[in-house]
């Protein structure tokens, strides 16, 4: 499974490509918003950064969308379209798709969304785990769902599994054959966490000073 950051944080995005673990970021108005930058500057910002990165449409009719959609491709090869699953926003998105945009369908919450998805070419499909799990329904089944639609009907959109909130959603997602996973900086940190790695590294440490101390002084 890729890891995404989902942001719109230069700092946090910088440091996550130095890690070396991600290969793309989603972001949204709120995310964009929180950044406290418009939306043409912060996006082009994060594509200088790394590939595949998502923007959000943020139009609703058909034709606003389809000039939307362009102009949001037009700030970077990186730039990946969202649009949501309305009858407006998969009808733009085939447009896009055809031009040779790539569309990321956001806010999925079901199968038959997904299969919609992929009926107008979607490069990817953004189910919402957290969100579903808000709201008492099980997020992480729903992405198993979709894959193993996916598979059983020979359907190469990638199910970019979103709205992942801890590190136990990155591992299920990753379980139900998620083809990316985005998450927050902060659950992305904690992927690499354990008591017992942070444990065995302070004891190597003390262990390697304790031969440093013994060997005899060097002239
Ligand atoms: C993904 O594209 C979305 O920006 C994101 O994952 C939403 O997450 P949230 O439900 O935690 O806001």
């Amino acid at each position: 499974m890729r890891l995404f950051l989902d942001t719109a944080d230069l700092e946090e995005i910088k440091t996550a490509v130095g890690w070396g673990v991600i290969s793309g970021v989603t972001t949204n108005p709120t995310l964009i918003a929180r950044a406290g930058q418009d939306h043409e500057t912060q996006v082009k910002r994060i594509c200088q950064l790394v590939g595949d990165v998502s923007a959000e449409t943020v139009t609703e009719k058909k034709d606003d969308l389809i000039v939307e959609g362009r102009r949001l491709a037009s700030w970077h090869q990186n730039v990946i379209v969202k649009v949501t699953s309305t009858p407006d926003g998969l009808a733009a998105g085939k447009v896009l798709a055809g031009e040779g945009i790539r569309i990321n369908v956001t806010l999925c919450f079901t199968v038959n969304q997904a299969l919609l998805a992929a009926a107008i070419g979607a490069s990817f499909i953004s189910p919402f785990v957290g969100r579903l799990d808000d709201i008492g329904e099980d997020g992480l089944l729903v992405v198993r769902q979709i894959v193993d639609a996916y598979r059983q009907q020979g359907i190469t959109t990638k199910v970019l599994a979103a709205s992942l909130r801890h590190p136990v959603h990155v591992t299920g997602a990753a379980l139900a054959g998620a083809d990316i996973g985005t998450m927050p900086f902060t659950v992305l940190g904690s992927m690499y966490r354990h008591p017992l790695t942070d444990q065995g590294i302070e004891r190597f440490m003390s262990d390697y000073r304790k031969t440093q101390e013994a060997q005899p002084a060097r002239r």
